[in-house]
């Protein structure tokens, strides 16, 4: 019975939802932390394959509290049809909060993400467009306007008109774009508030309560620790934190009470949008992998970059999270390959750099150092005891643990729910 934060180690998209599904079998609540609807988790279990962007993936249990929590941003529309689409496939949604502190995505967050975009050109940074970059922004300029605003038709009336006015004035005068009309906005959002109504309230005490009272709480973080807009490879980045240290903040705990950390990371490496990214292969192995693993974005279907495994990201991913233990997915990906490298340090002006820099202009400029192992010619999707394992694997997960100075506690070596290994790395010594 822990707290137990779930976060990405990569750029995103490194099998959260699968993982989470699987450890919120033993949980009483499931809580995202942040992000929005940029994050796609891919769900596959017996009601079916879902792709959720806002919904816990802990859905699923009918035991599961899941709670949207107050970092995440909620873009009502998406939500509304997430929530039709599980009823419609059986799936109780009676157990679903949404904290009424989290922040809404507006019409114009997604228009000016767009505009915005547009207005890079050259340099967008590849965003979802779902109006993430501004949502984040008006939330910390406090004009935002949050999902408790629409239990009081005045106040989300009045904190809508005064956000609006700002907004038609940039999006008329700066973007020459068409003015946004306050009227179908109000009348849009009080139909989404009066559905979303029975979901909205105070969430952090019932997380708060659980934990003291010992349940298994999950906090499910979107994108990845690379992401960060602090430590990712920023500006291209997201607008919220994915790491562990936001999960205290995104749902309402303090920091001492998370017991475990969890990251994952995929065998390999893969990243969407721009931005640098030492070990992408655009070659037939790039092109491989992607098609192996159907690598295409959940949400925007956009073809993910993919490359080897970086090390040096992935340590530093392991310090700024504190990670206490690895889910490593996609490894069965790998099946067939006659060798698999990984990226142990990167070659900067003639010098080996072993940790990762702050800067994106240096990380573009770094070449990879790559180690070679033997790869394994059998599939291992079907194994389930760690020991079954091929040799080659084994020196593989190995290899990474050692470069990453972190155990690896689960495989995942297939989509179902049943391809996972689990594993006490201490029993094995
Ligand atoms: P935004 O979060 O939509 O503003 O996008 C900023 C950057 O984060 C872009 O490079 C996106 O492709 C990336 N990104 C955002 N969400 C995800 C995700 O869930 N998985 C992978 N990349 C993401």
């Amino acid at each position: 019975m822990a707290v137990i934060a779930v976060v990405g180690g990569q750029w995103g998209d490194e099998g959260k939802g699968k993982i989470i599904d699987l450890l919120a079998e033993k949980a009483k609540i499931v809580v995202r932390f942040s992000g929005g609807d940029n994050a796609g988790h891919t769900v596959i279990n017996p009601y079916g394959e879902f792709r959720l962007h806002l919904v816990p993936s802990g859905i699923f249990y009918p035991q599961v509290t899941c709670i949207i929590g107050n970092g995440v941003a909620i873009n009502p529309a998406v939500l509304l049809e997430e929530i039709d689409d599980l009823q419609s496939h059986g799936v109780g949604i009676s157990r679903l909060f949404i904290s009424d502190r989290a922040h809404l995505i507006m019409p114009y967050h997604i228009l000016l993400d767009r505009l915005e975009e547009e207005r890079r050109s050259k340099g967008a940074l590849g965003t979802t467009l779902r109006g993430i970059g501004p949502v984040f922004a008006d939330k910390v300029a406090r004009v935002g306007i949050r999902t408790g605003d629409l239990l009081d038709r005045d106040i989300f009336l009045s904190r809508l008109k005064s956000a609006l006015e700002l907004k038609n004035i940039i999006l008329t005068k700066v973007y020459q774009a068409p003015l946004l009309r306050l009227e179908e906005i109000y009348q849009q959002y009080c139909h989404y508030g009066e559905r979303l109504m029975p979901f909205i309230r105070e969430t952090s005490s019932i997380i708060r309560e659980a934990a003291t009272r010992g349940e298994t709480v999950l906090l499910e973080g979107a994108q990845g620790a690379l992401l960060d807009p602090d430590f990712g490879t920023y500006p291209y980045v997201t607008s919220s934190s994915p790491l562990a240290g936001a999960s205290c903040i995104g749902a309402g705990l303090g920091p001492r009470g998370i017991d475990r950390v969890l990251g994952i990371f995929k065998a390999y490496n893969t990243r969407v949008g721009a931005g640098p990214m030492p070990t992408e292969l655009k070659t037939k192995i790039g092109n491989l992998i992607r098609e192996k693993a159907r690598e295409y974005g959940a949400t925007t279907g956009r073809p993910r970059r993919c490359g080897w495994f970086d090390a040096v990201a992935g340590r530093f991913s392991v310090q700024i999270n504190g990670l206490s233990d690895i889910a490593l997915t996609h490894l069965d990906i790998y099946d067939g390959f006659p060798s698999v490298k990984i990226c142990t340090a990167y070659r900067f002006k003639g010098e080996a750099l072993t940790s990762f820099p702050s800067d994106a202009v240096v990380l573009e400029k770094c070449q990879p150092v790559y180690e070679e192992l033997e790869g394994w010619q059998e599939s291992i999707s079907g194994i389930r005891n760690f020991r079954k394992l091929p040799a080659q694997a084994h020196k593989y997960l190995s290899r990474l643990e050692d470069l990453l100075s972190c155990p690896i506690s689960l495989v995942s070596t297939g989509p179902d729910r049943r391809q996972i290994i689990e594993r006490n790395p201490k029993s094995e010594v």
